[in-house]
């Protein structure tokens, strides 16, 4: 995610943290959320600007996007029949502005949003506040999750928290934690193969020039060195080895291809890439 571009989406983000430079690095967990929460905060406006449409942010019902190939939860039922979502508790991961919590609620299920970056959460807040279901968002980071056991009847995740944490194998502990035997735990991520190519969704990102096993984080920093956003990559079978470590069963993996009705580019996502290789990977788990 090179951030030189003038043009580039993120450029107030990088301005207010000072990135100058892009480091391969490890990068601990305290150091890794201190950065992405920093990161989610400054580019909380400009993230929304772009991709706020898209998400549904601001419709009164929120909307459940799971990815940039556009899969809505309405029409592939990740999380179980729409008609069963009623009185469910379910805890939204990495919720960000929480459209998709908003949109559980308005199907009758009790959501709990929660996110690392009140820059993020405050966006929601100010979409709530204009109307329809009010979720409650608690401000807190993934890796330790401030729920009891068996707390919840479903999960999700919507590329929140768990590309951006250094240990996602807590992740997967501690959603299956708080859900209740039989409980369903589905998130979104970038597809791991997106590693090994250049953040770019023309016909330069086409080339590998990563190893696939190379899991050292990619850093962006500032002139001290500080780390200003990190991503985390897993190999495919690094994640599942993770949820199947949790106590997780994996039910299936869906990578949506790009449709034929979506012209629009997310970042590296794009219509050009989309039809050769996946750029999401979407996991369906459920607790033992
Ligand atoms: C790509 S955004 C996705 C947000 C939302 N799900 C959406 O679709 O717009 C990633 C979100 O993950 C959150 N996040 C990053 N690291 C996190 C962590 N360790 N714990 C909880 N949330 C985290 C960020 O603050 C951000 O809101």
């Amino acid at each position: 995610m090179p951030h030189e571009d003038p043009a580039d989406p993120h450029a107030q983000a990088t301005a207010l943290l000072g990135t100058s430079a892009i480091a391969r690095t490890r990068v601990d967990s305290t150091s890794s959320a201190r950065a992405n929460r920093r990161w989610w905060d400054a580019d909380a406006a400009q993230y929304h600007d772009e991709h706020a449409a898209f998400l549904g942010v601001d419709s009164p019902d929120g909307e459940f996007v799971w990815c940039p190939e556009g899969l809505h939860e309405g029409d592939w039922h990740l999380l179980g029949d729409i008609g069963d979502l009623h009185g469910k508790r379910i805890l939204e991961v990495g919720c960000g502005s929480a459209p998709c919590a908003r949109w559980l609620a308005a199907h009758g299920a009790y959501p709990v949003g929660l996110d690392l970056s009140r820059g993020m959460l405050e966006r929601g807040l100010a979409a709530m506040a204009r109307g329809g279901p009010r979720v409650p968002l608690v401000q807190a980071g993934a890796e330790e999750l401030p729920f009891a056991d068996a707390s919840f009847d479903a999960a999700c995740s919507s590329f929140g928290a768990v590309p951006f944490v250094a240990d996602s194998a807590r992740v997967m502990r501690e959603v299956a934690r708080v859900l209740r035997p039989g409980g369903r735990w589905v998130f979104s991520v970038n597809h791991p193969m997106r590693w090994i190519f250049p953040d770019d969704p023309g016909p330069d990102g086409l080339r590998a020039t990563m190893p696939y096993f190379d899991r050292t984080p990619y850093v962006e920093v500032d002139a001290d060195g500080t780390p200003t956003y990190v991503e985390h990559h897993r190999t495919l079978g690094d994640r599942i080895g993770e949820i199947v470590a949790a106590g997780l069963t994996l039910i299936d993996l869906i990578e949506p291809e790009w449709p034929e009705w979506l012209d629009q580019e997310w970042g590296q996502w794009s219509p050009l890439r989309g039809e050769i290789f996946p750029g999401t990977a979407i996991f369906v788990t459920e607790k033992r």
